[in-house]
């Protein structure tokens, strides 16, 4: 795993190395990060891959007399300071007590760990068979009394590598961290394309991939959560990398705050590429033996594309950053009150509503925003964790035993960070928010944060909720966080500590979930921010799943789901099947899509089920009842996109909007192969109907090569009525559109959809892929044709055929 020679570093996973060494001078050289190189013991073939030396390049400053062909502004480090001529985007700046801002990190001692360590302050990722391996460089400034540790983690297995770093202040005098970065990864050439994953509130995770050989690109969040604005995730890859082919790389940060993501090409080939706390508006102070815990980083290597890569980060995620009982543990398919009822609801609606739930297979009930203080809207009580008994007159305990009555487990909403001004909490403690009394406050969604940083207002969070969580057998809790920072103000705190506010409100959650989870380890905590403006590893680390977007439109979906799995495995991710028209996008799409969809992820329902027609009811019972049996593959196996990878984009919005109008955007082919690979799910979705494209060509992947699979679709029951005035031409009467004997006929005479049934190895699927049933092209219909307009997703099951004669 990790080899070390004459000041000669190899970290080997089982594809992957990364190699390093130190300079005469005492610098970290990064030297290599790519597929797996079986170095000698003596690890003599390091001289091939270091970089030569003779002259400096001209306009170059030189580290010093006795080493002067060195210009840190082209050297490849493991971690670069400022001062010393290297002109690049730092890992870390300091100032020191004397003003100076130079800092310049040279090796002191190393040591090697079992297993990975674990943080004072932040959550990291954990190895529970302590199978990996931790290599500790503790640095000193040749100058200054500041000494860093930099960790590496090496998961073997998992094909990762983590790092973090602490720094510590060993002088008597302050010093203050301007910027304390996670990840640096120098590489020796700049061509590359960086993938990043942008977006908005009901917009989150649009990839937007882009050059990086051009100068400098930054992907960030300054709104004191991860944010929908820019993921944490990112990924590099060469030109030509697709699904399952080319170099790529993944990087990770395990952290819930501002953060930044930086690509930085020099002016001679090369490309540094970082990740960390967003520096803007940071500034930490650390006083004599204090230490500056920065978040830990997460990267990953692929040969073969971003299926690859993505397969690696869901099996580290999994198993590396989830945690607790759940981590392993099927979830429930849940029915959502807040998109059936929003605030206005009352115990005997939430009872209808589970009733009908239940009656569909649903095995968990959650009741969304609302419950509690005077809350029939969001101006007020946020902070008020007392139920509102005019609408849940017997308590949430009550409440809760009619629930389970209904066979169901029964869940609730919180939002803890937050308050309203009109709020019994807010009229005692108008000091516990992060607000300036003196100047005016803005609002977001008429509400303010919490103040985290504050010891007391971290207690009774956790009493408050504590209280609530033990008052019935709740089990399961959607934790909310609806507006992003501003006025960033702790009354009390030091004018000069203001810079640390972001970052210590994130400790504080961190400390805050911690107990709770602590305290109620059979919850099933489900993370969410105005949908997924809090996505990211620091969350995975305490729950195990998070609401991927408010944003239900199955089509807006599928790119945000796909977004997400570059990064984030199926069971992290939580999605639900809504109304039609939908109620962010207006948009009409068929219950089977809307299924289909939501079906790659943690199944969930959120629509008023009381009004739903009792074909739609049936429907419902078909999707949940075939989602349970495919459950375990579909959360927990292995998953594959179709395609080319993220679309090279000229802005995040026009992704999505572009490739839907080309032809190449418009499929989105998932893949689902149980772990044994004994079952696979697969979904082919149509954006746009195309005229006269006949043929679609369905193309799993991860299917064992020499097994046979009985391979079939999802049969589907059509409405005549999607076909226009067309059905005349087969219908022995003559049906006026809109009229009330078409709704009747429609009710009883649908239309069986196309059935696809083969039988073929596991190679000749994957390879050949299967030529479905012809598309509807506008010049005919029967059974054999596979109808596909706007919005249509297909679902075919692949199970293996015992092969009796091997058994016997
Ligand atoms: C935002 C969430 O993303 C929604 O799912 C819902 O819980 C609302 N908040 C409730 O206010």
């Amino acid at each position: 795993m990790i080899l070390i020679k004459d000041n000669k570093f190899v970290l080997n996973t089982l594809n992957t190395t990364y190699a390093f060494d130190i300079l005469e001078t005492g610098h970290l050289e990064h030297l290599y990060y790519g597929a797996r190189i079986d170095f000698s013991e003596d690890l003599f073939e390091f001289e091939v891959i270091k970089i030569k030396r003779e002259f400096p390049p001209g306009n170059t400053i030189s580290y010093d007399e006795e080493h002067f062909s060195y210009a840190f502004e082209d050297t490849s480090f493991e971690i670069s300071s400022t001062g010393k001529g290297d002109v690049r985007s730092p890992f870390v700046s300091i100032i020191h007590a004397d003003g100076s801002r130079t800092s310049d990190f040279v090796y002191k001692s190393h040591a090697l760990k079992k297993g990975s360590p674990k943080r004072k302050t932040l959550p990291g990722s954990y190895d529970e068979n302590n199978n990996s391996e931790t290599l500790v460089i503790t640095l000193k400034d040749r100058s200054y009394n500041v000494e860093a540790d930099l960790y590496y983690v090496v998961y073997e297995d998992k094909d990762v590598i983590t790092r973090f770093v602490d720094l510590r202040n060993t002088g008597e005098d302050e010093i203050k961290v301007e910027r304390l970065l996670s990840l640096q990864l120098d590489m020796n050439d700049s061509d590359y394309e960086a993938v990043f994953f942008k977006g908005a509130w009901a917009r989150e995770m649009q990839s937007y991939r882009t050059r990086i050989a051009d100068g400098m690109h930054v992907s960030k969040s300054t709104v004191g959560t991860s944010s929908s604005r820019a993921n944490p995730f990112f990924m590099i890859a060469r030109e030509n990398t697709d699904e399952n082919m080319g170099e790529c790389f993944a990087f990770n940060l395990i952290y819930s705050g501002n953060h930044m993501e930086i690509t930085d090409a020099n002016s001679f080939g090369k490309v540094r590429i970082l990740s960390g706390i967003n520096d803007e508006g940071f500034l930490f102070t650390l006083k004599k033996d204090e230490v500056f815990e920065a978040p830990e980083a997460v990267m990953c290597y692929s040969d073969k594309g971003f299926n690859l890569l993505s397969r690696r980060m869901h099996e580290f995620v999994r198993k590396n950053i989830v945690r607790g009982e759940w981590r392993d543990k099927e979830r429930p398919v849940l029915l959502n009150s807040w998109e059936a009822a929003y605030f206005k609801f009352d115990e005997g609606k939430l009872v209808k509503l589970a009733k009908k739930a239940a009656d569909t297979g649903v095995e968990l009930f959650v009741m969304d925003d609302g419950w509690f203080g005077e809350r029939n809207d969001d101006t007020t009580s946020l902070g008020d964790w007392t139920v509102n008994e005019k609408k849940i007159p017997h308590g949430l305990n009550g409440l809760c035993k009619k629930i389970n009555k209904l066979g169901l487990k029964f869940g609730l909403w919180v939002e803890p960070e937050m308050v309203n001004v009109k709020s019994r909490l807010y009229e005692a403690h108008p000091d516990w928010c992060l607000a300036n009394p003196e100047t005016p406050h803005s609002e977001g969604r008429h509400q303010r944060i919490l103040d985290l940083t504050k010891k007391e207002v971290r207690e009774y969070l956790i009493e408050s909720l504590s209280a609530v969580f033990s008052s019935a057998d709740i089990e399961y809790v959607k934790w909310d966080m609806n507006r992003v920072f501003s006025d960033v103000f702790s009354i009390g705190l030091a004018a000069g500590d203001s810079g640390e506010i972001s970052h210590r409100y994130v400790l504080g959650l961190y400390e805050i979930m911690g107990e709770l989870t602590k305290r109620f380890p059979k919850i099933l905590f489900e993370g969410c921010a105005s949908g997924g403006n809090r996505f990211d590893l620091g969350i995975l680390c305490y729950f195990p799943q998070i609401w991927a977007s408010d944003n239900t439109d199955p089509i807006c979906r599928s790119e945000i789901q796909e977004g997400l799995s570059y990064g984030y495995p199926l069971n992290t991710i939580g999605a639900h099947v809504s109304a039609s028209p939908n109620h962010q996008t207006l948009r009409k799409t068929p219950m089977k899509t809307r299924a289909a969809v939501a079906g790659f992820g943690c199944f969930g329902y959120e629509l008023n089920l009381c009004d739903s027609s009792k074909e739609e009811i049936d429907e419902i019972k078909k999707e949940i009842a075939l989602y349970k049996i495919y459950r375990e593959t579909l959360q927990f196996g292995t998953f594959y996109r179709g395609g080319k990878g993220p679309a090279k984009s000229l802005a995040p919005e026009s992704a999505s909007v572009l490739s839907n109008a080309s032809g190449a955007g418009n499929i989105k082919e998932w893949t689902c192969v149980s772990k044994d690979k004994s079952n696979a799910v697969g979904m082919s979705l149509k954006k746009l109907a195309l005229p006269n494209s006949q043929n679609t060509i369905y193309r799993p992947q991860g299917l064992k090569n020499d097994a046979k699979y009985l391979f079939i679709n999802k049969e589907l029951e059509y409405d005549i009525r999607d076909f226009g005035d067309l059905v005349n031409m087969i219908a022995p009467i003559h049906l006026k559109q809109n009229s009330f004997l078409l709704d009747m006929i429609a009710k009883k005479v649908k239309l069986p959809s196309e059935k696809e049934k083969y039988t073929a190895s596991g190679k000749l699927l994957c390879t050949a892929g299967v030529r479905t049933c012809q598309d509807y092209a506008g010049t005919g219909y029967n059974e054999n044709v596979r109808y596909a307009q706007d919005f249509s997703a297909k679902v075919f099951i692949m199970e293996e055929i015992p092969d009796i004669e091997k058994n016997e």
